[in-house]
């Protein structure tokens, strides 16, 4: 797909539908080698580079082509996919890379899988423009045995050309949604979907290890907790429902108000002393609800918290 076009552009390659179009995997760890391994199945002429080499020899022997060194790896991929432990890896890996123009082929789009902040991510943006790469942020929001399947959702942010330009590369990797030309966007809602799994992990985590103080399973509190109690109280279509109330900074108290949910959030920071569980979290919820009381949203329900979360840009007046 590199021929026919004209020589010297600087943009990067449109990913033609018609041939798949030569992949780097740059990062060969657990996520690296099952990204490497979907593209050997769809089709694509792979390149793979890894700190440590002998991480690709399973993929070499599948087909992939080893690179020498990641400029080898970016000169031989229209898209290079990076897939190593963070931002300052990247640069790392990358060093002082300088990929020849080649003739007939623009400059490859990397596309950046790696975790970290949405300054980093732009920082990166910029460090790419400087290379005359292009540049797409990105971020995987499932383990790697999910990655391939439809259910698979990878977040991307950057320019829409650069999106629509490698989708096809992108599509094997599951489902790719585009958030917007701020680089930082994905990593931004990477790091707030892991807030919320890690907040959900914790609870279920920290109120099994209430009820096993006196003796229960986990398996058993399981039946009611997650067969139950998660689906009809904690579910997310009522969630969703409250989305628009956020927005609105609409938060009714007249069927509960957060100077009630004090109270029991008092209740599980006494009970986890009373039965020798750590208390440190449900302090913590503790302390946030009492700041909202304080800052005068007592009278309004539980949701009210939000307006102690959100910034200064965007936020709203519900006292
Ligand atoms: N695994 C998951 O479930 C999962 C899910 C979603 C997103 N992710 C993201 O995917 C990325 C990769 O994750 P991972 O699970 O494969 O393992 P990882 O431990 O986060 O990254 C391992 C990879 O990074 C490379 N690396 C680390 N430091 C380096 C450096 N200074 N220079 C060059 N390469 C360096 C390693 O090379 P060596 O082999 O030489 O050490 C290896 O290829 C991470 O950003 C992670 O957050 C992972």
């Amino acid at each position: 797909m590199t021929t026919n076009r004209p020589t010297g552009p600087t943009t990067p390659t449109p990913a033609s539908a018609l041939a798949p179009a030569p992949v780097a995997v740059v990062g060969l760890g657990p996520m690296g080698v099952v990204l490497a391994e979907t593209y050997l199945r769809a089709g694509h002429p792979l390149t793979v580079w890894n700190r440590t080499a002998a991480r690709a020899d399973d993929l070499v022997a599948r087909g992939a082509r080893r690179a020498g060194s990641v400029s080898d790896a970016v000169a031989a991929a229209e898209v290079v996919v990076v897939c190593t432990k963070d931002y300052e890896s990247l640069y790392e890996a990358f060093g002082d890379i300088e990929v020849p123009e080649v003739p007939g082929r623009a400059r490859p789009l990397v596309v950046n899988l790696n975790s970290g902040t949405p300054e980093e991510a732009r920082t990166a943006a910029s460090w790419a423009a400087d290379r005359e790469f292009g540049y797409l942020d990105g971020a995987i929001m499932v383990p790697p045995p999910m990655v391939g399947s439809p259910g698979a959702v990878f977040l991307y942010s950057g320019p829409r050309e650069h999106f629509d330009s490698a989708r096809p590369v992108l599509e094997p990797l599951g489902d790719p949604r585009y958030l917007g030309p701020d680089t930082g966007l994905a990593v931004l809602y990477n790091t707030a979907l892991l807030e919320m799994m890690y907040a959900n992990m914790n609870g279920w985590l920290h109120a099994a290890a209430l009820v096993g103080s006196a003796g229960v399973p986990a398996a058993d509190f399981a039946e009611l907790a997650l067969g139950w109690f998660a689906p009809a109280v904690l579910a997310p279509e009522g969630l969703r429902a409250g989305a628009g109330d956020l927005d609105r900074a609409e938060y009714p108290g007249e069927l509960g108000t957060l100077r009630m949910n004090l109270n029991a959030l008092d209740h599980i920071v006494r009970t986890s002393r009373e039965v020798g569980v750590p208390d440190d979290q449900p302090r913590l919820m503790r302390e946030i609800a009492e700041r909202a009381v304080a800052a005068g949203y007592g009278d309004l329900n539980y949701l009210a918290v939000f307006e102690t979360f959100r910034t200064a840009a965007g936020s709203g007046a519900a006292r």
